[in-house]
């Protein structure tokens, strides 16, 4: 296999007979058909049938760039555009993209490509793991979020009206290609939001990371192409690590992704759809989760206030709203509804230090609760 120009960076993900490549790179989504022929699983003359599903927002700016490319590549193009928002992550979005693929009398070699933000990846991501019993995906994710977490690791799925991503499956992808140059039409605000993820990474695995973000917020702002390039690979590499040993969350490992998640879950359903992004979210999420470790003698205040610091610094939220403050009963509730709570015991992924975390349990509610008091 050779290295294309373009490509900055590679993270291997090795997962055995799932193993695949993340190729990140600034502006190689115009080389998407001959990266992804250059992957072991595409290699080959033959024409390759392929069904990209997209978001609407992307039609006119990102996709052409991407069908250009992949059928100069001998790839036979279909596309599937859908509607932007969680709203899509339903089982008639899924049913659409069913009948798509049927009217493209698709087979097992046809590939699902997914482009656009986590949406996009779950959704087309499911279609793909359960269309005769599982096609190819390629995942190209387009917000920071997605690129640096829900488009690596293999988890799709929709929602029930009952319950966020309650409908899934575990589907690896045949490969991931970002282009951090689409990050360039992306609000500011969603990309803020993705950095929370990127906090997130360097307190629960990598010191060494953290203090980097911390040395150059400004860099990670201005959206600087060499250090985001960095950061992104950095965090794709530490998901990776996780999903190796733990692909289907089986030993508890892959649980420490779910830093901040725990308040940050109950922050952003309570808001009210829309309020608060799930990064802005998560970022509340992460102090509230290191005051507790902070209340159990776990950490030092000193370390949560640098995790609040850089947070801030990013633009991030670290107060608990006014408004939320109070509702502490349905906080309570939505932590308790949480995955990770096991026999309606509260679970929390705590730091012990920055770079490192546990995941407790036995914490009693009155201590969970009264963390909101001083974040
Ligand atoms: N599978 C996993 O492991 C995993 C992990 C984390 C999150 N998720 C899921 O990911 C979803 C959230 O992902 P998200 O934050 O990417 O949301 P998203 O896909 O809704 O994208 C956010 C917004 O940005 C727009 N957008 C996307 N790319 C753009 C671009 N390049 N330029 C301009 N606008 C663009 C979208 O239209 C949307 O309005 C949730 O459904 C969540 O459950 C999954
Ligand atoms: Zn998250």
């Amino acid at each position: 296999m050779t290295t294309l120009p373009n490509i900055q960076q590679t993270v291997p993900v090795d997962l055995g007979s799932r193993s695949y490549r993340i190729e990140i790179g600034d502006g190689i989504l115009t080389d998407a058909g001959p990266i992804i022929r250059n992957w072991q699983s595409f290699a080959g003359p033959e024409p390759l049938r392929a069904l990209i599903v997209t978001d609407q927002v992307l039609q006119s700016s990102h996709l052409p760039a991407l069908q250009d490319s992949l059928q100069t590549s001998e790839f036979e193009v279909t596309t599937h555009a859908v509607a932007s928002g969680e709203p899509s992550k339903c089982w008639t979005e899924v049913q659409k993209i069913c009948d798509t693929l049927v009217e493209m009398a698709a087979d097992r070699k046809t590939i699902v490509i997914a482009l656009g933000g986590g949406v996009i990846g779950d959704l087309a991501g499911f279609a793909a793991a359960i269309y005769a019993r599982g096609l190819r995906l390629v995942q190209i994710p387009t917000t920071l979020l997605s690129m640096v977490d829900s488009s690596v690791g293999g988890k799709t799925g929709i929602n029930h009206p009952q319950g966020k991503n309650l409908i899934g499956a575990f589907h690896q992808p045949a490969g991931v290609l970002i282009d951090q140059a689409v990050l360039a039409t992306l609000p500011e605000r969603e990309y803020l939001a993705g950095l929370a993820e990127v906090v997130k990474y360097g307190v629960i695995l990598d010191d060494q990371f953290f203090d980097r973000l911390e040395a150059a917020p400004e860099k990670l702002l201005q959206r600087e192409p060499r250090f985001l390039a960095q950061v992104i690979a950095r965090s794709c590499t530490l998901k990776a690590v996780v999903v190796q040993q733990d692909e289907k969350e089986t030993s508890g490992l892959r649980a420490i992704l779910n830093y901040g998640h725990t308040y940050g879950h109950a922050f952003e359903a309570l808001a009210g759809y829309g309020q608060l992004l799930h990064g802005e979210a998560v970022s509340i999420g992460i102090i509230c989760a290191s005051r507790l470790a902070e209340q159990l003698g776990r950490i030092s205040a000193n370390e949560t206030e640098r995790q609040r610091n850089l947070l801030q610094q990013l633009h991030l939220p670290v107060v608990v709203p006014e408004d939320l403050r109070t509702r502490k009963d349905e906080i309570l509730h939505r932590m308790l509804l949480d995955k990770k709570t096991e026999n309606r015991e509260l679970r929390f992924v705590l730091p012990s230090r920055i770079g490192h975390t546990e995941i407790v349990t036995g914490v009693s509610a009155d201590q969970a609760l009264r963390v909101l008091e001083s974040v």
